[in-house]
């Protein structure tokens, strides 16, 4: 894609996407692998297929669908993203964020993100959830570069506020009356596809870091410079790297994303809710 395009093109996506859809997505959903099961929720659902998209990138890995569900969940209008775009997948990193500037195009104000994550901290079980508080951008890159420069004004974004305050602790509220135990700690950001090494997950600890995934961070970032609030729900799929016995693999994430689906599914009904609400 021509960078400086960029916006145009954006532009361009959420014209064709106003076309087809009746509602303005108050909140914008991404759904890890194995968490489609909060589809069900959706009301009216009216589904797109990313590929039909202009300018959106296609997804490419096992477990992603790359559809986009629009629809209303307990009253409040949604896009629920099942499939997102990983840097991992080749694609640049202003595509990896293409799908939000379109959405919040659309008018979108929130964002709440799913990701499945490695457990750093050690109190940490595979099949907890944690809220993100705050993260750590260990990719290796920056989506807004080449992007916010193009813009008159705010081209250094603030990230002091990046998983917003007042919805983490409205979240924190809906995780106690549904009976969850809710855990918090902060994410870091690798690009992946290789998982780490046991000596990377130590120095990742030692620097503050709680779990450790391949997403998520690129879409806060694009977020917060375009003034939505976030909100993010990592699922302790495994234990990082030095806690593991023996080899991580892709098809054991997937099988604990499958088990935490319904508790993250209501998680996120009661959420979407209490965020509609307001
Ligand atoms: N590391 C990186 N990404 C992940 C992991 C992990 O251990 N588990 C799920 N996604």
């Amino acid at each position: 894609m021509d960078i400086t395009k960029y916006f145009q093109f954006v532009d361009e996506a959420a014209v064709w996407l106003r076309g087809r859809i009746s509602i303005s997505p108050r909140v914008i959903v991404v759904l890890s692998a194995g968490l489609d099961g909060f589809l069900k929720a959706i009301e009216q659902p009216v589904k797109i297929a990313s590929s039909d998209i202009p300018h959106f990138p296609r997804s490419r890995t096992e477990g992603h669908a790359g559809v986009l569900t629009f629809g209303n969940v307990k009253g409040v209008p949604v896009a629920a993203l099942a499939g997102r775009f990983h840097y991992y997948e080749g694609h640049a990193a202003s595509d990896v964020i293409f799908p939000y500037f379109a959405l919040a195009a659309l008018g979108a104000e929130a964002l709440v993100a799913t990701n499945a994550a490695g457990g750093i901290n050690k109190s940490f079980q595979p099949g907890e959830l944690m809220l993100v508080t705050d993260h750590i951008n260990m990719m290796g890159m920056n989506p807004l570069v080449g992007l916010a420069v193009q813009r008159a004004e705010n081209q250094f974004t603030d990230m002091t506020n990046a998983y917003d305050k007042r919805l983490r602790e409205q979240a924190a509220a809906v995780a106690k009356g549904l009976g969850i135990n809710l855990r918090e700690g902060v994410y870091l950001a690798v690009s992946g596809p290789s998982y780490e090494t046991k000596s990377e997950i130590r120095a990742f600890r030692a620097m503050g870091a709680d779990a450790v995934g391949m997403s998520t961070v690129p879409e806060v970032i694009a977020a917060n410079f375009l003034g939505l609030k976030v909100l993010c729900f990592s699922c302790i799929a495994n234990a990082a790297a030095d806690l593991h016995e023996g080899a991580i693999s892709h098809a054991e994430v997937l099988e604990a994303m499958k088990n935490l689906s319904p508790k993250v599914v209501s998680l996120l009904e009661g959420v979407v809710g209490e965020i509609g609400s307001r």
